[in-house]
């Protein structure tokens, strides 16, 4: 898979060389490349803002530096894998679940655009339709200060589902939210720690209560801190 991320903030991108992604990137599963904004800027101020249309507080990402930068890095999609993903981070986009990580880990091509600011100039999104499919993500309902910290979940979200990257698979099928509930405790040595013991059915070496007692876990933690997660039969149970 291939990452291209464009931010006025390249920097922050560092961090990805560290741990799995890294490691990933290394491999060669992970193909990232992060751009400056400003690098697609012609004035001698690299400027990327200006005022609102309209009035109102803050500044707008002007729309030429996006244009000129979506254009070129839409041109490096790789023949064989159509058109590429353009997301933008924005509060006001459909919200980043990881049905919507698993979706995009299959894609081959993915742009990232993070805006700062009060956003980017409109014509922007309707512009970069006509290179590839655009997609608005809120990582949730707050506000950050751009879309990099956004990016960068993203990510990592994607990124560990993409086939490899994760070196044992079977790590992705017990976790939260893969099916739909929240992940059940784990406990390691010592079975006993601060007065507090380990389960007794975690060390019955009974696969089949261990199973079942892991479900329920799931299922209360769930009904405690998600109830939204589960299906309504369920949410009335009690
Ligand atoms: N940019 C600012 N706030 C954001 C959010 N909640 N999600 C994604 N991008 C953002």
């Amino acid at each position: 898979m291939r990452i291209d991320v464009v931010s006025i903030f390249p920097s922050y991108f560092d961090g990805l060389a560290l741990s799995l992604l890294g490691r990933a990137r290394a491999a060669g599963l992970l193909d990232l490349h992060v751009h400056d904004l400003r690098d697609w800027t012609s004035d001698r101020h690299r400027t990327v803002d200006d005022t609102p249309y309209g009035g109102g507080a803050g500044m707008v990402m002007k729309p030429e530096p996006w244009g000129l930068a979506l254009d070129e890095l839409a041109g490096t999609t790789p023949a064989a894998a159509g058109r590429p993903t353009i997301v933008f981070p924005s509060p006001a986009g459909e919200v980043f679940t990881q049905a919507t990580a698993r979706e995009l880990s299959a894609r081959e091509h993915l742009i990232f655009g993070c805006g700062r600011y009060e956003g980017i100039d409109e014509r922007v999104f309707e512009d970069a339709a006509g290179l590839g499919e655009v997609r608005l993500i809120s990582l949730g309902d707050y506000v950050l200060n751009g879309g990099e910290v956004a990016t960068m979940a993203m990510i990592e979200a994607i990124g560990r589902l993409v086939p490899g990257v994760v070196g044992n698979p079977d790590s992705l099928v017990e976790e939260s939210h893969e099916d739909g509930l929240l992940e059940y405790p784990s406990y390691t040595k010592p079975a006993l720690w601060r007065d507090r013991a380990v389960p007794d059915v975690l060390l019955s070496g009974n696969h089949g209560a261990i199973a079942g007692w892991r479900r329920e876990q799931q299922l209360e933690r769930t009904r405690l801190r998600r109830p939204d997660l589960l299906p309504t039969d369920d949410a009335d149970e009690g």
